[in-house]
């Protein structure tokens, strides 16, 4: 009841602070409804983001008007689908995700911020009590704020928040709640903020840059479009070596054939890495692997051929300047490896007839030499839980996660490993990117 009341009021305050364009105005509300099937907003016209956050998964969710992104691919859904009290009436300010270990009662939990109000929800669910003033749960922080990030230790001093309005910046000290004014002088003012992968990326418009988040100091080319390294929009950006090398865009597969040249695949677009010279080329995946088209699921090699699983259907390129096409395909995956597609990622090592398929928690041997083929000795998948793409080399097996890969000696190693590797950077490690 307490809870029911808290919300009606809330409610019943934002209805009344947004009365003006929302309500009893009959021509807005129909332009606005044209926003309703998801379809209209479209990542890809440049749209600036209300908030961002990763949420407990390390997941980025985008916010825009009563829509949610998740990740960096795909349509907007309502966001009351996922948060069923962001209505259309609670366009977000700011967003992140409290992320201190040390700090087990709000870990994990996701902040929204809307006017005057604060959200915190976990696996989404809204707690107990909220929404709640500002005021009272961050002391000393502005309303109307345009966006907020988390910032644990060491990368600022102490466990806090960094939130932004205009030009003025808040660092929040979680523990003790005591707020420090900074000026961050050469960054824009943000109209979201987030932190992926230990990095600090404020958003502008469709620009963004990376900020270093104790001066708030921006070093480097920026800012860039956020289109090319955090959304995948198929027919954006020149300069695609650069962009696909550098992109913070998990890969889709990635293998190398068997002179060592390795190919890299996310998107409508793929990279090249030859053997001996490593230099990087990028191309359409339409351009080379016309049939396959784009988005491919996981890629290997075998016997001077690339094995290419998209959803439940497998084709097969003789490799070659151009790739050919095999007759016959694609095929069913179920037909040519025994195992039901879609798969996540699969490897062969040189010297092997063992193809490694991995498909959910699990990963399968497939002997590419019997016939009918057939996936056996079903078994779980290491340490991970959720693999992108994966590839074996002269150095052992890497397994790409997120913009991460990891690496091991031996398919067994990785198999039968408990604990995660050191965990290396796709874009600097594989590609050479170095900001
Ligand atoms: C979500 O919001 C839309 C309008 O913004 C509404 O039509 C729909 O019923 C809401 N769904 C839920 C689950 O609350
Ligand atoms: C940044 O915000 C301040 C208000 O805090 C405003 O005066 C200034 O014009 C803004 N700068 C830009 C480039 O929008
Ligand atoms: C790199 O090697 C590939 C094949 O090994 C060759 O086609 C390409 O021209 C080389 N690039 C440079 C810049 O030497």
């Amino acid at each position: 009841m307490k809870l029911l009341c808290q919300t009606l009021c809330l409610c019943l305050c934002l209805a009344l602070s947004l009365a003006a364009p929302h309500h009893g105005d009959p021509t807005e509300h129909s332009n606005d409804h044209t926003k309703h099937d998801g379809a209209v907003i479209d990542r890809c016209d440049g749209t600036e983001m209300d908030a961002v956050a990763v949420n407990e998964e390390g997941i980025p969710y985008f916010f825009k008007d009563d829509h949610l992104f998740k990740g960096f691919h795909g349509k907007a859904e309502l966001s009351n689908e996922s948060f069923s009290e962001l209505d259309d009436h609670h366009h977000l300010d700011a967003a992140f995700r409290m992320h201190y270990e040390d700090n087990p009662s709000d870990h994990d939990h996701m902040f929204f911020f809307v006017d005057h109000k604060v959200f915190s929800y976990y696996q989404h669910k809204l707690e107990d009590g909220y929404p709640k003033d500002i005021s009272e749960v961050f002391p000393g922080i502005p309303n109307h704020l345009d966006a907020a990030v988390e910032c644990p230790k060491p990368e600022c001093e102490e466990d806090s928040v960094i939130f932004f309005k205009g030009d003025d910046i808040y660092h929040y000290n979680v523990r003790t709640k005591a707020v420090d004014e900074k000026e961050f002088k050469t960054m824009p003012n943000c109209t979201s903020a987030f932190r992926f992968m230990e990095h600090y990326y404020c958003f502008h418009g469709h620009l963004f840059s990376k900020f270093d988040p104790k001066t708030g100091e921006v070093a480097g080319k920026y800012p860039k479009e956020a289109r090319d390294y955090f959304m995948r929009c198929s027919k954006f950006g020149d300069d695609h070596v650069e962009r696909e090398r550098c992109s913070r865009v998990h890969l889709d597969a990635i293998t190398s054939d068997n002179a060592g040249n390795l190919y890299a695949f996310r998107g409508h677009h793929f990279i090249r890495k030859d053997q001996g010279n490593d230099t990087l080329t990028s191309d359409t995946v339409e351009s080379a692997f016309k049939e396959l088209h784009s988005e491919v699921d996981a890629v290997f090699s075998y016997e001077d051929h690339l094995y290419m699983i998209k959803d439940e259907q497998i084709f097969v390129y003789k490799v070659g300047e151009p790739h050919t096409h095999l007759e016959g395909f694609p095929k069913p995956v179920k037909e040519e490896l025994g195992i039901e597609g879609p798969i996540d990622a699969a490897f062969t090592c040189q010297d092997s007839d063992i193809a490694y398929i991995i498909k959910g928690q699990n990963v399968y041997d497939v002997d590419m030499k019997a016939t009918p083929r057939t996936a056996s000795n079903e078994r779980p998948l290491g340490p991970f839980k959720k693999v992108d793409a994966a590839m074996c080399g002269p150095e052992g097996v890497k397994v790409v996660v997120g913009n991460h890969f990891y690496q091991f000696d031996s398919p067994m190693v990785m198999i039968s490993g408990r604990a995660l590797s050191k965990q290396q950077r796709v874009s600097l490690e594989l590609f050479g990117c170095d900001h």
